[in-house]
This record gives structure tokens, sequence and C-alpha cells, in this order.
């Protein structure tokens, strides 16, 4: 989903953020190449589980241009989520890229839902894939007693993510509950409890 590169290669530039990025400069700014080495190509930040002792039992280890600039102008980029016995990677959409779920560890179930309402799911176990569309609300889920784990790549080096619950019911500043009650068609006391969860971290 990104724009095609114009040079073999365009490694970010240390201190180059993705805030830096503009609409008519969609790639982060490259650092010489005579100073670009094999290490810019290489990421070790996969090696090891991020923690998932937290509320959803999720770790994601993000492997975008942010954590990898080597990945700046070449469209790609690859996550490791960890996912505990019964944890899940909360419902989230990705605005800039399909992603491809592939399981290296246990099994997990993954869905999306289509922009017409249809839910698609699988049960992926180690060694499948599965792919979630551009944009669609998905989530992985651990049904099983073993940890799992997946490697998770993207058409972008950016892919964005919009975290359903998150953006809903803990934005700064918040939502009106008028509004929320109203979408949800639930009453005040439902919006507050929600909020409770995911404001303020
Ligand atoms: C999984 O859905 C991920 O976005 O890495
Ligand atoms: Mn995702």
């Amino acid at each position: 989903a990104d724009p095609d590169p114009v040079e073999d290669f365009c490694v970010a530039a240390p201190g180059a953020g993705a805030s830096n990025a503009s609409m008519a400069f969609p790639f982060l700014p490259c650092k010489p190449a005579s100073t670009v080495v094999p290490d810019d190509f290489f990421f070790a930040g996969h090696a090891r589980a991020a923690s998932t002792d937290n509320p959803f039992g999720v770790g994601v280890t993000p492997g975008n241009v942010d954590a990898f600039p080597g990945l700046n102008t070449l469209g790609i980029s690859i996550n490791r989520v960890d996912l505990a016995p019964g944890g899940v990677n909360p419902l989230h959409s990705h605005p800039r890229s399909a992603e491809l779920v592939h399981v290296e560890a246990g099994e997990m179930l993954v869905g999306f839902v289509s922009t017409d309402g249809k839910f698609y799911s699988k049960v992926v176990r180690e060694g499948e894939s599965f792919v979630i569309p551009r944009g669609m609300l998905h989530f992985q889920y651990n049904a099983g007693t073993a940890a799992a784990r997946a490697m998770t790549v993207f058409n972008s080096q950016l892919p964005g993510v919009v975290i359903a619950a998150q953006s809903l019911f803990g934005a700064d500043p918040e939502i009106p509950d008028a509004v929320l009650a109203k979408s949800f068609q639930v009453d005040g006391d439902t919006i507050k409890l929600l909020k409770s969860k995911f404001r303020n971290g």
C-alpha cells in the first residue's frame, strides 16, 4: 500500500521519526548511503517475546520503520505477537495495510469483519497463515492451554493501528458520554464503566 521506492534503499536517518513524514514526502529522510552498513538491514527485536503479563494477555513487538529504519521506502514491516492462554490481541484495524498472520507456535482464533458485516474466522495452527484485508477490524485469540506466537507481516512500512475499545473509550480528550451512549444504544452508566477501563491507561 505504500508508494514505490525510487532508490535501492533509503535507510531512515537516526532520529527521523514517523511524525516527520508528510503527505508530500511519505518516507523518512535517508541517512547518507556511504554510511549504510549491514546492520541497517538487520533487526533482532523479535528474538524474544514481549511480556503478556497484562489484562489482555498479549505482547506485541512492532517491527515497523520506527523500530527498523532499514524498512524505509520498502513497503513492508513485521510484528511479533505473543498470546498467553486465554489472551487476546484486542479488536483493531490497520488503516494503511493488509496483514498476513503466520502462526509459529500454538494456535490462534484469527478473525475479521468485512464492510458488509460478515465475520470471517479460522483457528490457525503452527505453520499456517491467515490474511486480514486492509482496514478490517480483526483480532487474534488464544483459546488453547499453551502460549501461542505469530509473526504478522504488512505491505506498509508503517501500517498504523486503531485499537477499537481504546479509541472509543480511552480517547483524549474523551468522546462525550451522550455520543457513545447513543451510538451503542446503551445508558450512560455503561459508557462510564467502559471508560473506567480504558481512560488513563
Ligand atoms: C496483529 O494483528 C498485529 O497487528 O500485529
Ligand atoms: Mn493487526
